[in-house]
């Protein structure tokens, strides 16, 4: 068995002979000396091997990514490289055994490779070998070595729950897998342990966790899988605090092991309808500044017709500031920052540069008394630019929202290991889909509303709030969770809320409204995002670089190829035929 990797060894082990274990991932033939530089997880270290020593024909044969177990002395370098923590040291080969050849390579194993991605999720267990995909499986092990830990000292129990199960409803399309031995039924996949979780509660496990494969058929995002995993925690008898606060105690077991920051607790509440008005999103990177400001009152009486028109159909004017921006920003950059927005919907976008006097798309349309107030109201500085959208409430918000973070990152205003942790909570219980023409829930059917909004469920949908929560870093939902409904009466009500006939909900949750008859005690829970924290402990904005096997955006693994056709004879055996 391989006993030492590379990386452990240092100017300390000089004089030791030590057998080594890796690939050659570099060799050069420098005058008769042979340079090999091997490789394992841990890292690199340097191999000489002399002219006249008896394996130097092998080592001559040698090329990357040959496999090799090597016996030699540690010597003292003579030129040091600061860059490998091996890097004062090299072994001296006296005996050397060739394990296992290698084909050419589709491309080469080196941190910073211009091989196109989906060569490289082709060949994922070469890509593997890189520094930069390497180094985040191993601290995604660290995350998830931590969290059993964190977890485990707060008395949870980890139990798992089935993948094979029935619907979950988290608001995405199911898998779903045919049962040979139920012909014409279908278990899904879970989209997450909702249900179970919650059915340990009455179970009586009380403090309950999982590192969860959870699978979702829908669009997939930079930050979204179709099969990702969740960090899932219920606890019985908690409120909303008891919860967040647990949370923040794992969380910042995380940070500190894992990136030597200390956060400071407890972390900064935001209410969703704050969040949307001021970030235009539910989930504000607050890394940067510039809030949305709402400018409408300054507009009320103005003479720019498409404004007047939009107030007067319930419409809002509303703008960020570009702080000391309207220099940088040229004609050519405002029209890209006008296409941007108009690809979110909006109808155009209102520059306005302040400078010695404010310029731009409506000044001439504006008085000196709009002007003034838009100068006092906004707190303009010399060189200050705004960017306002005229029009919905929501598309306002959201279009502004997602163009603070475009300005943001063109103008460079996020700091490298800046971490910025919120929660967001008092969720509406409810949102209205265009798609279903109905409300469905915000959150899952299982979050309890407030109680002062109980009995708004049937009667006052767009006024009910809920008991939920999410954690949000750097502007990703990081995880969600609530305090669940636990009387069935209530439950009830919820399924009716979402327009569900009594058929339906016998159907699709009736063992489970029975289930919360049987003494079922107070409690909540939440789900990290597993991949999502990992993604944002190492840095990276790509979901596919935290996982080992991860799907491209059309859900398929290039490697395997899959999905991929069947035979007849399986689809038959579940009596399955697949339409033309
Ligand atoms: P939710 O649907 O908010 O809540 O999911 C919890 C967290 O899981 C992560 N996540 C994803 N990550 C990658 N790819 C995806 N497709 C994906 N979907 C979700 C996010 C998200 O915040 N049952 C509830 C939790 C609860 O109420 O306890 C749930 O699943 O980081």
């Amino acid at each position: 068995m391989k006993k030492i990797m590379n990386a452990t060894l240092n100017i300390k082990d000089v004089g030791k002979v030590v057998t080594l274990y890796g690939w050659v991932a570099k060799k050069r033939n420098l005058g008769g000396l042979i340079f090999l530089d091997l490789r394992d997880r841990s890292g690199i270290i340097q191999l000489v091997v002399q002219p006249d020593c008896s394996v130097y024909s092998i080592a001559e044969s040698l090329k990357n990514e040959y496999v090799i177990e090597v016996t030699g002395k540690i010597v003292e370098r003579e030129s040091k490289n600061e860059m490998l923590s091996t890097g004062e040291i090299e072994v001296e080969v006296s005996s050397l055994n060739l394990l296992n050849e290698a084909s050419e390579l589709p491309f080469s194993i080196s941190d910073d490779t211009t091989a196109l991605e989906d060569t490289r999720l082709k060949y994922r267990y070469l890509d593997i070998r890189r520094n930069p995909i390497k180094e985040k499986l191993i601290q995604r092990h660290q995350l998830m070595m931590l969290i059993r830990k964190y977890l485990d000292s707060q008395d949870f129990i980890e139990v798992e729950t089935p993948v094979l199960c029935k619907s979950t409803p988290e608001g995405a399309r199911d898998y779903l897998v045919p049962s040979r031995v139920n012909p014409g039924k279908f278990y899904a996949l879970p989209q997450s342990p909702q249900l179970f979780k919650q059915l340990l509660m009455v179970g009586l496990m009380e403090r309950y966790f999982q590192i969860a494969k959870c699978f979702r058929d829908e669009d997939l995002r930079a930050d979204r899988q179709p099969e990702f995993t969740q960090v899932d925690l219920e606890m019985s008898f908690v409120s909303e605090e008891d919860i967040m606060s647990m949370t923040e105690g794992l969380l910042s077991y995380i940070f500190k092991n894992m990136k030597g920051i200390e956060l400071s607790l407890p972390l900064m509440k935001m209410k969703y309808d704050d969040a949307i008005a001021n970030y235009g999103s539910d989930k504000p990177d607050l890394r940067f500044d510039m809030k949305i400001e709402d400018i409408s009152a300054i507009f009320k009486n103005t003479e720019v017709s498409f404004i007047q028109d939009s107030l007067a159909h319930e419409g809002i004017i509303n703008c960020i500031v570009v702080k000391n921006a309207a220099e940088r920003y040229s004609r050519k950059e405002i029209d890209k920052c006008t296409d941007f927005v108009k690809q979110l919907g909006a109808t155009g976008l209102i520059y306005l540069k302040y400078e010695e006097e404010l310029t731009g798309s409506i000044v001439k349309n504006l008085n000196e008394e709009e002007k003034n107030s838009l100068v006092c109201t906004l707190g303009l500085e010399k060189n200050d630019l705004i960017f306002a959208v005229v029009g919905e409430y929501e598309k306002v918000k959201t279009v502004l929202g997602a163009l603070r973070c475009k300005i943001a990152r063109d103008l460079n205003l996020i700091l490298e290991n800046d971490y910025k942790l919120l929660w967001v909570v008092d969720f509406p219980t409810f949102e209205y889909s265009e798609e279903e023409g109905r409300y469905v829930a915000c959150h899952h059917p299982f979050t309890s509303p407030k109680d002062s909004d109980v009995d708004k469920l049937l009667t006052d949908k767009k006024h009910c709030y809920s008991k939920a929560y999410d954690i949000v870093i750097n502007g990703y939902e990081a995880g969600g969770g609530s305090i669940r409904i636990h009387d069935s009466k209530v439950q009830q009500k919820m399924f009716e809320a979402l327009e569900l006939t009594p058929e339906d909900i016998e159907e699709k949750f009736g063992f489970f409204v029975d289930a919360l008859k049987y003494g079922t005690p107070p409690h909540g829970g939440l789900a990290l995002g597993l991949d999502r924290l990992t993604m944002l402990l190492t840095g990276t904005e790509n979901i596919r670089d935290v996982i080992a096997f991860p799907k491209t955006a059309s859900a398929s693994d290039l490697m395997s190829e899959c999905p991929n056709v069947v035979s007849k004879k399986q689809l038959d055996e579940l009596h399955i035929q697949v339409k033309k």
